[in-house]
This record gives structure tokens, sequence and C-alpha cells, in this order.
């Protein structure tokens, strides 16, 4: 934990798991932010507390069995008490830019399916405006091409997220275009907009989800 942003993380994470009653049925979110919610909430379940976690990636799904944290699907609960995740940027009403670590469909539906969408952060993701980082898209990979140009005329700069060379391949089979905009004034219209778009499965912009911000 040498920089602020990392002690800003743990204390975030674990802070978000004192909104955790006993019997809840949670939504566990990605990122390395998250990492220390897990990690605190499976010291509780250890010390006795009884709940049962969706998670939103496959990365998060192998932490919470590390820890112990009892895990369910969506097959046998498809209403959430609470959901605990992380943000790449958080503007002042809240809304969000996610997506960095490539999990944003499933958190998405994790959040969109949770009673109460808690953020955990460090004070650097917050932001006057969003979109100072690129907005992450997740898009089908058949005509990729022509759904990327159709984001540009939207006024983006598009990057194919690559991992050692290759497209970036994420939990759904899909990729990831980074896109560049200048500072999004208008979050909701853009994610309406984008969402037309033929090829998008769905953008990082998180729009009214979060219930509340922990920043450390
Ligand atoms: C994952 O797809 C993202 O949406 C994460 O929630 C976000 O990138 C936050 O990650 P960190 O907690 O690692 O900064």
């Amino acid at each position: 934990l040498s920089t602020a942003s990392d002690r800003g993380k743990k204390a975030a994470g674990e802070k978000a798991v004192d909104y955790v009653k006993d019997g809840m049925t949670l939504g566990l979110g990605s990122g390395s932010t998250v990492y220390w919610a897990l990690k605190k909430l499976g010291e509780r379940v250890k010390q006795g507390l009884n709940v049962k976690g969706v998670p939103s990636s496959t990365r998060t799904e192998n932490w919470a069995k590390e820890f112990g944290i009892p895990l369910t699907t969506f097959h046998d609960v498809q209403e959430l008490d609470l959901a605990i995740d992380g943000a790449d940027e958080i503007d002042e009403n809240l809304n969000l830019l996610k997506g960095g670590g490539g999990s944003l469909v499933r958190e998405k539906i994790v959040n969109a399916a949770a009673d109460s969408v808690i953020i955990i952060a460090d004070k650097s993701k917050q932001v006057t405006q969003l979109g100072k980082r690129a907005l992450p898209i997740e898009v089908v990979p058949f005509g990729w091409e022509v759904t990327a140009q159709r984001i540009a005329q939207c006024g983006a700069e598009i990057t194919l997220r690559e991992k050692q060379e290759q497209p970036f391949i994420s939990d759904n089979g899909n990729y990831i275009l980074d896109c560049q905009f200048e500072l999004i004034s208008d979050p909701a219209s853009l994610h309406a907009t984008l969402s037309q778009l033929p090829g998008v499965v769905e953008t990082g912009l998180f729009i009214g989800l979060a219930d509340r911000v922990i920043l450390e």
C-alpha cells in the first residue's frame, strides 16, 4: 500500500462492508477496490455472517472463493439487496464511468438488480465531468469495425482494447472499444445514443444506478 490511492481503495472497500447485514444477497463488483471489500467480507463470513453473493466477473468469483464468501447465481436469485462496486470516474450526480477492468456488462446487470448500490473508490476517481478517461464500450466482435466507425461519428477516438497483441475478450466473449470523447456533457443522452447502435452491447456509463459513494 505504497500510494495514497492504494490506501484509499483499502479504506473505502473495508468501510462498505459496514453496510452488509446478515441474510443479505449481494452483488459483488469488480476491480482492485472491490478486492478489499471481498477480503473484509470474507473475515465477517468466517465470524458467522450469513450472506450470498453474485460475482460480476470471473476474477471476483475467484477472489470470493479464496475468501470463503458463499456464491449464488441469477438462476437462484433475481433480486439483490446490495451491490458493492468500484468505478473509474464518479461525477457530482453519482453518474459513473466504468469498465476499466472490462467487466462493465456484468457489473451493470448486477448493479441494476440490486435494491441499493454502494460505489467504493479512492479520491482520484472524483471528477466534475465524466469522460477524461476513455469510455469503455462492449461490442459484438462481428462487424466491430462498422460499430467503431459509428461510435467515432458520435465524436470519439476509438481504440480496440488489446491484451498481448490480441483483442481483449470480455467475460461475455465480446470486444471492448475504448472511446475517448472530449468530456461528456450529457452522459444520459450519450448513453442512449450509443446504446441504439447495432453491435453495441453496453456502455460503461452507469446513469442513476449509484445510491451512495464511499470515497477515501
Ligand atoms: C471494472 O470493469 C471496472 O468497472 C471497475 O469497477 C473499475 O475499473 C474500478 O477498478 P479499481 O477499483 O481497480 O480502480
